[in-house]
């Protein structure tokens, strides 16, 4: 008897697996495609609790049968059709790892408008609420949404695929004291009721589709840029980015006008996982950014290079998600260059590619070596899997290459021309190597060797046409090394005029072992542990934690405990956790940080301590 059970749960697993096939990391029906949403919701502080109704206009092929949305950890109350109060029925398909599960909605002939009353849970990963105490100003609370890659589903229904883009309005109903602003047009000012409406007319993936709500003010930059921020550190992130509107009159110049009308940026709260995240006319940017030299702009360049590479010309699965990233990272070292000279695109492009080398030699001897590839295999993944420095770098270094190999102005022209014929619509891997062989293939003979495409993309090492890039303010900074190494002190070193990246080489390349007395001569003459720069303060401390220079821990653990940006703090946990001596001290701090760190952070440490 029991096995009759087992057998008739199995076949409605597999059954409904196959009514809601998988495509692209999401169960969203190709037939019946949503085109247009509207959002009706109240942010509930109180509950933390997001609820309130989604309301898709779509697109029927073939007279088709049903809606199939993406949700995962949402709770789903009620759907409706039209302007019609009577409850429909609807179907969950099972729960599978990652993606969650399909929302099936059968339809009627002439149904317009599908309403899903819906509320997110404590399972959706996407929303993120912070007490007061985990901001800047410390009054009042803070929430955000992080949709990539696809935790759009939990906390709107929506058909989560790169493929499908849509158009958007919201109205949300948020505490009076506080703003709500969303990647696309925003209300700019407060108002007495608490309620904001958005709209967003240019058709967007969902994962780009962003919500945040808090005490927040906005200083306009120029016509078409601004910044929001909480009041303590709107002047300061004003003057941090006053290049921005320069910035977006850079990018034009070089890859055609800018079609999303305005850019603005919000300054995340410190618990902020990532750099900064390219939501379209609102970048959200880590306040780690805020250096206070200008020495981390370039992540406001690279988020809105994003305006063009992703967020115009989107990646069509995950697995193409170099053509995002790699892309971006060429775009912003081009901004960079014409912004601030081509050393210092040099030596942030060598700075790249020397991390680059590094990560590839720890995924070859990982159990994903294939992570190595341009082109991902992300099959039963989560798409965060992909997430490594590989389709940045080695996507720059190929697109670097093909630079070198068509000449400047061929490729630039090629470049323009991709990003305004494909507007709007996704590019995969192979459509993108067709058009490189259309373009400079079979047009000038020969060049298909010169290039070796299929080895970038598809091979696990970086191919023998790629150029090494050389920093002539590297060698100098090498020489200083080589005469520290000598036994020169850090105060007789010639280290006039050095700039960050001079000093990120620096601390990248002193030995693996170092006496404690030598840390503390560097750190008394040069002040690292005091950087405002984080990729200094990371790497520095990752060299204090390799040589087991305890006496600095207090200051490492009030780094891990006050700062969000999960690459850097992951690279001193991971260095921490290499050694028996401080994996307790590195548990310790996590235990103690966790409560003000993103889940996404959270999980991705868990992960290194299991
Ligand atoms: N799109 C990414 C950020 C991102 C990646 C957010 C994955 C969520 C999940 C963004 O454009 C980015 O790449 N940011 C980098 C900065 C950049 C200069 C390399 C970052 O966050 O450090
Ligand atoms: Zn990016």
């Amino acid at each position: 008897m029991k096995y009759v059970y087992l057998l008739l749960f199995i076949t409605t697993i597999t059954m409904s697996q196959e009514q809601f096939p998988i495509k692209n990391h999401s169960f969203a029906s190709s037939d019946t495609q949503v085109k247009h949403l509207d959002l009706d919701i109240q942010v509930d502080f109180t509950n933390k609790v997001i609820s309130g109704i989604a309301s898709y206009q779509i697109d029927r092929k073939n007279d088709s049968k049903q809606l199939v949305l993406d949700i995962n950890g949402l709770k789903i109350n009620k759907v409706t059709f039209d302007n019609n109060a009577v409850s429909q029925p609807f179907t969950l398909g099972p729960i599978v790892e990652h993606l969650g599960q399909a929302l099936a909605i059968k339809l009627k002939a002439n149904v317009k408008t599908i309403n899903v009353h819906y509320q997110t849970t404590e399972k959706s990963q996407a929303v993120q609420w912070l007490s007061s105490m985990q901001t800047a100003e410390k009054k009042h609370p803070f929430m955000f949404t992080q949709s990539w890659a696809i935790l759009a589903r939990t906390w709107i229904p929506c058909q989560d695929n790169p493929e499908v883009r849509i158009t958007y309005s919201a109205k949300v109903k948020v505490p009076k004291q506080l703003l709500a602003l969303m990647s696309a047009e925003n209300p700019i000012r407060k108002n007495s009721k608490g309620i904001y409406n958005f709209k967003m007319k240019q058709p967007v993936p969902m994962y780009l589709i962003a919500l945040a709500v808090g005490d927040l003010s906005f200083k306009k930059l120029d016509s078409r840029t601004g910044i929001y921020a909480e009041p303590l550190m709107l002047k300061k992130a004003a003057k941090e980015f006053s290049d921005l509107p320069k910035m977006v009159k850079t990018a034009e110049k070089l890859y055609g006008p800018y079609l999303w009308d305005r850019q603005d940026l919000l300054i995340m709260p410190p618990s902020f996982p990532y750099g900064g995240m390219e939501n379209p006319r609102l970048s959200f940017i880590n306040p780690t950014v805020i250096a206070g030299d200008k020495s981390r702009t370039n992540i406001i360049a690279h988020e809105l290079a994003h305006s063009w590479s992703g967020n115009l010309v989107t990646n069509e699965t995950w697995e193409d998600f170099w053509l995002n990233e790699g892309f971006t990272v060429y775009f912003e070292r081009r901004i960079t260059e014409s912004m601030y000279g081509s050393d210092t695109a040099t030596m942030k492009a060598k700075i790249g590619i020397d991390e680059l080398k590094e990560a590839m030699k720890k995924i070859e001897s990982s159990k994903y070596p294939e992570d190595n590839r341009l082109f991902l295999n992300l099959k039963n993944r989560n798409p965060e899997d992909g997430l490594t420095v590989i389709p940045y770098e080695k996507g720059f270094y190929f697109l670097k290459t093909l630079e070198n190999i068509v000449g400047r102005k061929q490729w630039d022209a090629f470049l323009k021309k991709y990003f305004a014929q494909h507007a709007f619509q996704t590019m995969s891997t192979s459509k993108f190597i067709s058009l490189l062989d259309k373009e400079f293939i079979q047009s000038s003979g020969g060049l298909g060797e010169k290039i070796q495409i299929n080895e970038w993309v598809y091979g696990q090492s970086i191919p023998s046409n790629a150029k090494p890039i050389q920093s002539q303010a590297f060698v100098q900074v090498d020489q200083q090394l080589n005469r520290w190494k000598e036994g020169t002190l850090a105060q007789g070193l010639d280290t006039q005029g050095w700039v960050s990246e001079q000093w990120i080489h620096f601390i990248n390349n002193l030995p693996e072992q170092v006496e404690i007395q030598k840390l503390e001569d560097l750190d008394q003459a040069f002040n690292f542990s005091e950087s405002g720069n984080v990729s200094i303060l990371s790497q520095w401390f990752v060299c204090l934690v390799r040589n087991q220079h305890a006496v600095q821990y207090p200051k490492i653990r009030s780094f891990l405990l006050s700062t969000g940006h999960l690459w850097h703090i992951y690279s001193v946990y991971a260095e921490m956790i290499k050694n028996q001596k401080t994996q307790q001290l590195a548990l310790d701090i996590f235990s103690q940080a966790k409560a003000s760190y993103h889940p996404i952070t959270v999980r991705a440490l868990q992960e290194l301590f299991q």
